[in-house]
């Protein structure tokens, strides 16, 4: 599967099918992704696969949002901002392995009882758990709470291209045909905490800058898994860069400067 129909089929999944267990080989595929979360923005992550017993004492708590999951990834994040666009990019790609095999997932920055989860784990001390996200296959019929939160939150929706992303300068359309579209396409995809979608970019000649907007305490997360999206397009298309912080980033008011992506060999 390419990686486009993958972030296409990517959605959140809350009501799974607790009948259909995790094979042994789809449980190390994702093993195998989780130590192939590296990321162009270094680390301060860890992310754990961990399986819960459904009926015993142990079930931990997601209030009632997620139902007939046993597996979760847990993720430990380092208390800084580079550490959150890091954690944000490579837990992404263990979701889209886990979209690509066929499995549900969903982010979770809220919606669940850390102490429950956190209960016979090593976390490290200086990355607290802060993410956790179901992993199973999705049951035919979403349960009604869920269906609810997906209507409230206007989770099939995103924002137009226009609003998110500029060439050139501020409130300038990126057109079809530049080289970045379809990445940004991909980027615009991606899930956000409250479907808030923080991600903004700046399109100059090679180099896109990209920002975020304060919306929630994960925005930077968010951005995150959008430039996880932008990224593994890019490179499935040919087209590699290189990341750098956004030093000279131009100003706009509002928008937070984060990281600038230049195209290899463009200049
Ligand atoms: C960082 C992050 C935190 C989230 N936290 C929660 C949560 O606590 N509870 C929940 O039900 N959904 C949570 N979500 C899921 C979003 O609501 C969802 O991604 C968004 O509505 C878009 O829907 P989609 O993922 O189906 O495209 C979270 C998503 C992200 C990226």
């Amino acid at each position: 599967m390419t990686i486009k129909k993958i972030i296409e089929k990517r959605v959140s999944v809350r009501t799974f099918d607790p009948s259909r267990k995790l094979d042994t080989d789809v449980v190390e595929e994702l093993k195998k992704s989780i130590r192939n979360a590296s990321t162009p923005f270094g680390d301060g992550f860890t992310i754990e696969f961990k399986k819960f017993d459904l009926k015993g004492p142990q079930t931990p708590s997601t209030y009632g949002v997620i139902s007939g999951a046993g597996w979760y990834l847990l993720m430990g994040i380092r208390d800084d901002e580079m550490a959150s666009l890091a954690a944000g990019y490579g837990m992404e790609k263990v979701v889209l392995t886990a979209t690509e095999l066929g499995l549900g997932t969903c982010w979770m920055a809220l919606t669940f009882k850390g102490s429950d989860f956190t209960k016979g784990s090593e976390m490290r001390a200086d990355q607290p758990l802060r993410i956790i996200s179901p992993v199973g296959y999705a049951a035919n019929k979403r349960k009604m709470l869920e269906s609810i939160t997906r209507m409230t939150l206007g989770s099939a929706k995103r924002k137009p291209m226009d609003y998110l992303f500029s060439e050139g300068e501020f409130g300038n359309p990126v057109k079809k045909d530049n080289k970045f579209y379809d990445a940004l396409a991909m980027m615009r995809l991606a899930p956000s905490a409250k479907n808030t979608q923080p991600w903004r970019a700046l399109v100059q000649g090679s180099d896109v800058w990209f920002y975020y907007e304060k919306k929630t305490d994960v925005s930077v997360l968010d951005l995150g898994i959008g430039l996880c999206h932008f990224d593994l397009t890019l490179k499935a298309d040919g087209l590699e860069g290189i990341w750098d912080r956004s030093v000279d980033a131009p100003d706009k008011q509002g928008y937070i400067p984060m990281v600038k992506f230049s195209l290899k060999d463009c200049h």
